[in-house]
């Protein structure tokens, strides 16, 4: 894991993948991207293949993680995956609050809260994803959605748990769709989130990095990495494919070598 890496690129592969795929993939990313100066690349993996990542990327500056945890820390859960079982297998990050997880299975802002708080007890960064419905935002209400899901964070732990963070601005509509938030769309949301974390805590929102997540490829990629406030980027479709992955990982840098 690097210290100085201002951008942040997450792969999130969903439910894809199997042992031969991943390590053609995770092969092909470790010889174009192991050792980005200023990004940190980040691979989000069903369960299953975490043992893989560790054992393939553990030498590596790539990490890696889940899309989703238990709220409790462990007991009678059938089928849960814990905080601490996530860390065994060498993982840093995992994605909570995934709008494809939230919507199928009606999980509340206080149970993202929960899963929020537990990744960060055990020493795991969560990549909270945040964003609204295409009905919400035709209606104009796409910052009083994501004020809500950050509220009840914010209500429950306070505006420091955010220290060290990653919020992903996820709108719903760009998710899977080949139809990104524009820049003007995305600076707007990212001034948005930053200030209002920053009007409460000004030292958390310092430290915590706010992604774009939603049919990012490697058309689009500079676009939004240069968006004022956006730290990176957490990738789907795209990441399937090593050479678009590359793609949006190498925006990133070039955005962030320049900030320099
Ligand atoms: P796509 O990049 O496939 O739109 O997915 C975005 C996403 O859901 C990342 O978490």
């Amino acid at each position: 894991m690097k210290k100085t890496a201002q951008k942040m690129v997450v792969a999130n592969w969903k439910m894809h993948g199997n042992l031969k795929q991943n390590q053609t993939l995770l092969e092909a990313y470790i010889r174009t991207l192991d050792n980005l100066p200023h990004t940190q690349v980040v691979v989000c993996a069903p369960y299953p293949y975490l043992a893989q990542l560790q054992s393939l990327l553990a030498d590596t500056d790539i990490a890696w993680g889940a899309q989703n945890i238990a709220k409790m820390e462990r007991g009678a859960y059938t089928g849960e995956v814990s905080a601490e079982m996530l860390r065994d297998f060498g993982s840093t990050h995992v994605i909570i609050g995934h709008s494809e997880r939230s919507t199928a299975y009606c999980e509340s802002d206080e149970n993202i809260a929960q899963k929020f708080m537990v990744a960060k007890k055990h020493g795991l960064t969560p990549i909270l994803c945040v964003g609204e419905t295409l009905i919400e935002r035709e209606a104009g209400m796409q910052e009083n959605v994501v004020a809500k899901q950050l509220d009840t964070i914010i209500r429950m732990y306070g505006a420091q748990v955010f220290a060290d963070a990653v919020i992903s601005y996820e709108p719903i509509w760009a998710i899977g769709t080949g139809l990104a938030a524009t820049p003007a769309q995305a600076t707007e949301m990212h001034k948005f989130i930053h200030d209002k974390i920053a009007v409460l805590d000004e030292a958390a929102a310092k430290r915590l990095k706010i992604l774009y997540g939603g049919s990012v490829n490697p058309q689009n990629a500079l676009q939004l990495m240069v968006v004022k406030n956006c730290d990176g980027g957490l990738i789907g479709r795209c990441s399937l494919n090593a050479q678009e992955f590359e793609q949006i990982c190498m925006a990133a840098e070039r955005v962030s070598q320049s900030d320099e």
